[in-house]
């Protein structure tokens, strides 16, 4: 069988120049995702249709060779299956209908495959279209970042709804994490039975938390999809995105049991270095801003992250998702300096 080259990084070995692959990669700053797009009506409708679904998840693979392929899909299609009203609207992003922790009672997290079917579907159909040593990725949101847009009906700078509900009403914001708990584990595992080699968990506003609450809402529940998932598929591969954790992430990788962290690109390589990349792969962390600006500015802050987490286990990403503003050619001259990198 083809080895591939993330799934090796993700079992414990470095290997340099170092497999690449983009958060958000399928995306706005793509003519063809914005034509796919314009096809499709709503984004969910792109979401949930999964020959189009299959068709922007292989446009950047197409494009650039990438080492691994994520899933289309995103991680509101979660509260929409458990039954919330979730909408995204042009410009403005995603609009729910803002939930109280009194209805959280009302909601089925084994109730959720029925609206995920075409997810499935494009899974499958995914894995048949992916060259053989192409890696791919499933994924959900985190509890913690998915009770955010619950809660707040939408999305704001400093998460203040979500914060309040989980200070306020600690017993009631756990029941909500416990649901969106059982429903990722459901939802990644059956994403694995479909196709996916390994899975990322997505954790946004894990940043806005001070350390008491990290642990509750961040690590706890991260700990239990981790150990969930093992005990249905043993051998599964995760990554963790716990975004802003700073000096908390090494308790994260510790205390989560993910095979790899996605780390931001505020946090130093030498930090990421000694004392992450012993414990776990590390994936990141080039400033998503120095693609927009291409040029000297993305081939220093590619050759920095090469140098200074090139030596241990490296997945090379960005520090978050690529922007719409993008210039596609600067992703291309980006994936070249990596894969011509020598140490
Ligand atoms: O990475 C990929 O290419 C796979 C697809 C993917 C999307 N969203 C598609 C998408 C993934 C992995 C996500 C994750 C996601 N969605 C996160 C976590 C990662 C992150 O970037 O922080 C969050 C917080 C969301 C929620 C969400 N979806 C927001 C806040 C928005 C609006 C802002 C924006 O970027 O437009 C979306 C919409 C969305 N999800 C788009 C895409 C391609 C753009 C919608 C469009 O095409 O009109």
């Amino acid at each position: 069988m083809t080895e591939r080259k993330m799934m090796k990084v993700l079992s414990g070995e470095s290997v340099f120049p170092p497999p690449i692959w983009i958060m958000r990669q399928a995306g706005r700053y793509l003519p063809e995702y914005r034509a796919t797009r314009a096809e499709a009506g709503g984004f969910l409708d792109l979401c949930y249709t999964p020959k189009l679904a299959t068709e922007v998840t292989l446009q950047p693979i197409r494009r650039y060779g990438f080492d691994a392929a994520i899933l289309f899909s995103d991680i509101l299609v979660v509260p929409d299956a458990l039954g919330r009203k979730v909408a995204f609207k042009e410009g403005e992003g995603p609009v729910l209908e803002p939930l109280d922790l009194a209805e959280v009672d009302a909601l089925d997290p084994t109730a959720i495959h029925g609206r995920l079917a075409p997810v499935y579907e494009a899974v499958e159909l995914i894995r048949a279209g992916l060259p053989a040593e192409t890696t791919f990725l499933g994924f959900c949101g985190a509890p913690w970042t998915v009770a955010t847009y619950m809660i707040a009906g939408r999305g704001t700078t400093d998460q203040g709804p979500a914060r309040k509900a989980a200070l306020g009403d600690p017993e009631g914001f756990a029941k909500l994490v416990d649901v969106l708990v059982e429903a990722s584990i459901a939802y990644l595992a059956k994403q694995i039975s479909c196709g996916v080699d390994a899975v990322q968990i997505f954790d946004t506003w894990a940043g806005v938390l001070d350390e008491s609450e990290f642990e509750k809402w961040v690590i706890a529940p991260a700990k239990r999809i981790v150990a969930g998932l093992r005990a249905i598929h043993p051998n599964a591969r995760v990554i963790g995105f716990p975004k802003g954790a700073q000096a908390l992430l090494e308790r994260y990788v510790v205390e989560t049991g993910v095979d790899a962290v996605g780390i931001d690109w505020t946090v130093p390589h030498a930090f990421a270095r000694d004392r992450i990349q012993p414990r776990a792969a590390v994936q990141g962390n080039l400033d998503p801003m120095r693609v927009v600006v291409g040029g000297r500015a993305l081939d220093e802050g590619v050759d920095r992250v090469l140098d200074g987490l090139g030596a241990g286990r490296l997945i090379f990403n960005l520090g978050h998702g690529i922007t719409p503003e993008a210039d596609p050619a600067h992703m291309a001259r980006l994936v070249d300096r990596v894969r011509g990198a020598r140490r």
